[in-house]
């Protein structure tokens, strides 16, 4: 048949042709191509696995096309082999295994994972191979285990970061080689990596090139290693949040080239005087939060004049602000929040005309907030709250705020006009200053990147603004609470807005509850208490997901509460209160049968706080075991039902003893009927139960002895009868429990018993809530001596600290990142980053 056509030869040629051209120009080896998209393969994109930016690199490897122009690979020129790979924030979610393909990338000597979800994947000892990497980061990506020795290999590195990860540990003997073997070694980042077993004097046998070395929160035990400064080039130190560091910080001796020095945290006792300053000539950041500070010479500091950050923070300092802080003119950050300074704010503090962050909260200042103040050119930071300063609020001379707090002084007039235009401001905290006044004006909705509005306690009035609703999609903290604001809630709550925490008690609102609010779905705190909304009960409320406070006390609402008309309706409710309302019928049955959140008790002690970036600490008022109470932060544990000051009528439905979780429960001054519910003696974490002014009628169950932490009983103004149980719990409540009860008799009430009291006698006569067992088992005046609790609460009340804070834990990360410390991977580490706030 011959030879092919002449068309299809040259359609041959020009395949070899193409196919040489694309070889010489693929400068990829196409061993390293496969490998790193079989490492792509092994891993999600997903949105939440990076945090501080996002940069889907992988998804710009395809096949077939230059492995060297793909985002993040870097290649040798000349050899075409893989030598960086920078996969920093790539949203990379999945397990990194020994056997994956990136450790057949031999020829890399830069590699950066950081920033993604490696779901607690070992640091495998492979990365020992990678022998020519000069670069290693893999610092927020969720690695977990030992660090292995084999790490040690890398004699090349030169930056090495582990920091941030799910605290890895390093054993001694690993550090000891490692040490030995990182000749080059410039940059050491092991914060969050327990080292609790390392001694801190191995760390003087780093590398002699070490510049930095960051070692936060390392678990280090010891005396600070001060023969750390006989490494030549060390520039930075921070060895913040290493609780088991003592000893003194040396004031001689010390590297002169030293800018950065952070003890924050630690028991590091500092002689900050003329010797150790005169040291510390290019210092320019030092952080000394809440250490140990044991001398402060205010005129030598002041000649740390290279300072750009100075967190003396949390040291109990007293006395006025050195004028000296004034020669410090490079200061972008300043904070001396949580002292004990008093006096008025200097205005030598005038010269520091470069302050961003200017942190002076929880301290004795008082006197104006000098208007100098408002003038700084750069300042977007001003936190001053828990003072006692006084006067107006001037008007700011920038726009340059993202957040200002005032919060508890004593600050009068009203908001001025300039704060809405500061675009930037996410955070505005006026609250508790009393006397602020006027009313909100609706260019408050111009602050489109608002998160925390509260303009709590203090006096202002007028209409809510009806922009309020929907203005920021950011906003996830509104409290107006205790102010004189009329008309009516806003009905413009629109569905993409990220609401938590609304809270409009204590004014003037009327009209309804508006339905748009189930438009919040993230809403986790709703309390529209002590207004004077007429409506029945918003049961459409039931629906938000995450409701789990819900406060609508002292209204004029009305009507049955039915329900529940949805699936899961309440489930998240820790603190349900509709007391003080005109609610007729019957108890909401179906609701107690839903309340999910108080049937089972909440073992995770952490307080109720809104915000990404902010941490607003949840705050309530309400009465504790008979005393009006505000607690600055609500522990999560937390359980409350009251729907006392109704007109409920009916009896106690059994199912109430479903709700197992429940530390106060109040029903009083309803009109209720019946016997005492049996199945209250379930409900075991009770600390407070309050019946009274009921129509409650036959005697009193003993078993509500075994509720052994109870502290508050009030069954007074019944119709009880019979004697009141003896045991020793109910020995602690006096006659206020019980008055009202004409036929009760006992030690406690005017009316004994007869002879010594035989229980036995009396006929059983409380309430099983079904018929069948009306009289059976479960009753009987057993005595009740088992676990006298005295009242005494463990649990609940133990962690109710008084306290509040808030600084945002972004300030305390940007702090740390303007130091190139490292940022907190929330999602993690919440508790632990929470453990950090001062
Ligand atoms: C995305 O990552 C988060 C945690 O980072 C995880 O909880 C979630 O399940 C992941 N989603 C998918 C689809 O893998
Ligand atoms: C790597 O190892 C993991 C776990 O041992 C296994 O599930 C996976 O299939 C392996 N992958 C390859 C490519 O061998
Ligand atoms: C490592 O670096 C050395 C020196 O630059 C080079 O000769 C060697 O080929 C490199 N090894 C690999 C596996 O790339
Ligand atoms: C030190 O580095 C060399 C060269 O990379 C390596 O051969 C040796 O095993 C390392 N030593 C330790 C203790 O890791
Ligand atoms: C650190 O390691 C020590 C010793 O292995 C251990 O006792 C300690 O609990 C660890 N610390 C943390 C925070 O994991
Ligand atoms: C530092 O290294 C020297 C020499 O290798 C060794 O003798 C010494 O024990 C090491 N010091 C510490 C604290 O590890
Ligand atoms: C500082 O160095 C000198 C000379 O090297 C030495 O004599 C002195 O003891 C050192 N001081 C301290 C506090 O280490
Ligand atoms: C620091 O400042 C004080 C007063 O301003 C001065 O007396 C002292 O000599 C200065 N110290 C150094 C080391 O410059
Ligand atoms: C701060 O000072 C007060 C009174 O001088 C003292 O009671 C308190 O213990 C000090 N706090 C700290 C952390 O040193
Ligand atoms: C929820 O918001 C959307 C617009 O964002 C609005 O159209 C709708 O009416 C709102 N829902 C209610 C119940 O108001
Ligand atoms: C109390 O709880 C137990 C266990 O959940 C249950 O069996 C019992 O019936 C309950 N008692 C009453 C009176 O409801
Ligand atoms: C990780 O390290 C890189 C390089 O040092 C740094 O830029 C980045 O901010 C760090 N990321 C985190 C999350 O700490």
């Amino acid at each position: 048949m011959g030879f092919p056509p002449i068309s299809s030869l040259s359609f041959i040629l020009f395949l070899f042709h193409f196919h040489s051209t694309i070889s010489s120009s693929h400068l990829c080896a196409p061993d390293q191509s496969l490998s790193l998209l079989q490492f792509k393969e092994s891993f999600s994109i997903n949105s939440s696995a990076s945090e501080l930016c996002h940069h889907p690199k992988t998804e710009s490897w395809k096949e077939g096309t230059d492995c060297c122009l793909w985002d993040g690979v870097t290649c040798d020129p000349k050899t075409g082999h893989v030598t960086g790979l920078d996969l920093a924030c790539s949203m990379l979610y999945g397990t990194l295994h020994p056997n994956s393909t990136l450790f057949s990338l031999h020829h890399l000597q830069k590699l950066d994972l950081s920033d993604n979800d490696f779901k607690s994947s070992r640091i495998s000892s492979r990365f020992g191979q990678l022998s020519n990497l000069t670069h290693l980061n893999l610092n927020c990506s969720v690695f977990a285990g030992q660090v292995p020795s084999e790490i040690s290999q890398l004699s090349k590195l030169v930056s090495l970061d582990l920091s941030d990860n799910e605290d890895p540990s390093l054993e001694p003997i690993s550090f000891d080689k490692l040490v030995r073997n990182l000749t080059k070694l410039r940059e050491l980042d092991l914060s969050e990596v327990n080292m609790s077993l390392v001694t801190p004097n191995s760390l003087m046998n780093l590398s002699s090139s070490l510049s930095s070395l960051s070692l936060l929160d390392c678990g280090l035990q010891g005396k600070f290693p001060g023969n750390i400064f006989l490494l030549p080039n060390l520039k930075s130190l921070d060895l913040s949040y290493n609780k088991g560091l003592t000893g003194t910080f040396p004031s001689s001796n010390l590297s002169n080239v030293l800018s950065l020095l952070g003890l924050s945290n630690t028991r590091i006792s500092v002689y900050l005087e003329n010797d150790l300053i005169s040291n510390l000539k290019s210092l320019e950041y030092m952080s000394l939060r809440n250490c140990n500070i044991i001398r402060l010479d205010l005129v030598s500091l002041g000649n740390l004049t290279q300072l750009t950050s100075l967190d003396l923070s949390s040291n109990n300092f007293s006395g006025q602000i050195p004028s000296s802080l004034g020669n410090l003119v490079n200061l972008s950050n300043l904070d001396l929040s949580n002292n004990q300074l008093v006096g008025p704010i200097h205005s030598q503090l005038n010269t520091l005309s470069n302050l961003k962050y200017l942190y002076l909260s929880n301290n004795l200042f008082d006197g104006t907030i000098p208007s100098f103040l408002f003038a700084l050119p750069y300042l977007q930071y001003l936190d001053l709250h828990d003072n006692n300063l006084i006067g107006n609020i001037s008007e700011l001379q920038h726009d340059l705020l993202r957040l200002l707090d005032l919060s508890n002084n004593h600050l009068h007039g009203s908001i001025p006009s300039s704060i809405f235009k500061q675009e930037q401001l996410t955070a505005l905290i006026l609250a508790s200053n009393s006397k602020l006044t006027g009313e909100i004006s609706s260019s408050i909705c111009k602050l489109r990147f608002l998160q925390v509005l509260d303009l709590s306690n203090n006096n202002f009035s007028g209409s809510m603004p009806l922009c309020l609703g929907n203005f920021s999609n950011m906003l996830s903290v509104l409290h107006l609470g205790m102010n004189n604001l009329q008309g009516t809630i806003p009905s413009t709550f629109s569905n993409d807005n990220s609401l938590e925490y609304l809270n409009l008690n204590g004014n003037e609102l009327e009209g309804k509850i508006s339905p748009s609010i189930i438009n919040c779905t993230m809403l986790e705190f709703l309390h529209l208490g002590n207004n004077k909304i007429e409506d029945t009960f918003p049961c459409f409320l039931e629906t938000l997901p995450q409701l789990e406070i819900l406060v609508l006390k002292s209204n004029k609402l009305q009507g049955f509460v039915k329900g529940p008309i949805a699936y899961n309706s309440f489930s998240k409710l820790r603190i349900f209160d509709i007391s003080d309302n005109n609610f007729s019928g019957p108890l909401p049955t179906g609701y107690f049968n839903s309340l999910e959140a108080m049937m089972t008790s909440d073992q995770n002690l952490i307080y109720m706080e809104a915000g990404n970036y902010y941490s607003y600490f949840y705050s309530i008022e309400m009465t504790w075991k008979g005393v009006k109470t505000k607690f600055m932060k609500i522990q999560s544990t937390i359980r409350v039902l009251d729907l006392s000051n109704n007109n409920f009528k009916g009896e106690i439905p059994k199912v109430i003893g479903k709700l197992k979780a429940l530390h106060q429960l109040n029903l009083s001054h309803n009109s209720l009927t019946g016997h005492i519910q049996s199945s209250l003696e379930n409900l075991t974490n009770l600390e407070s139960l309050d019946l009274s002014s009921n129509l409650l009628t036959g005697g009193i169950p003993t078993q509500l002895g075994g509720l052994t932490f109870l502290a508050i009983l009030n069954l007074s103004h019944n119709q009880l009868e019979g004697p009141i149980p003896s045991g020793e719990q109910f020995n602690t409540f006096d006659a206020s429990s019980f008055e009202g009860n004409l036929g009760l008799c006992g030690f406690q009430v005017p009316k004994k018993c007869y002879g010594d009291e035989a229980p036995s006698l009396l006929p059983p006569s409380f309430d099983e809530g079904d018929d069948s067992t009306l009289f059976g088992e479960g009753f009987g005046w057993k005595v009740v001596a088992m676990g006298y609790g005295c009242g005494f609460v463990f649990g609940v009340a133990t962690g109710y600290i008084v306290f509040r804070t808030k600084k945002p834990s972004w300030f305390l990360r940007m702090v740390e990142d303007k130091w190139n410390l490292k940022n907190r991977k929330t999602k993690k580490n919440a508790g632990r980053y929470g453990a950090r706030r001062n």
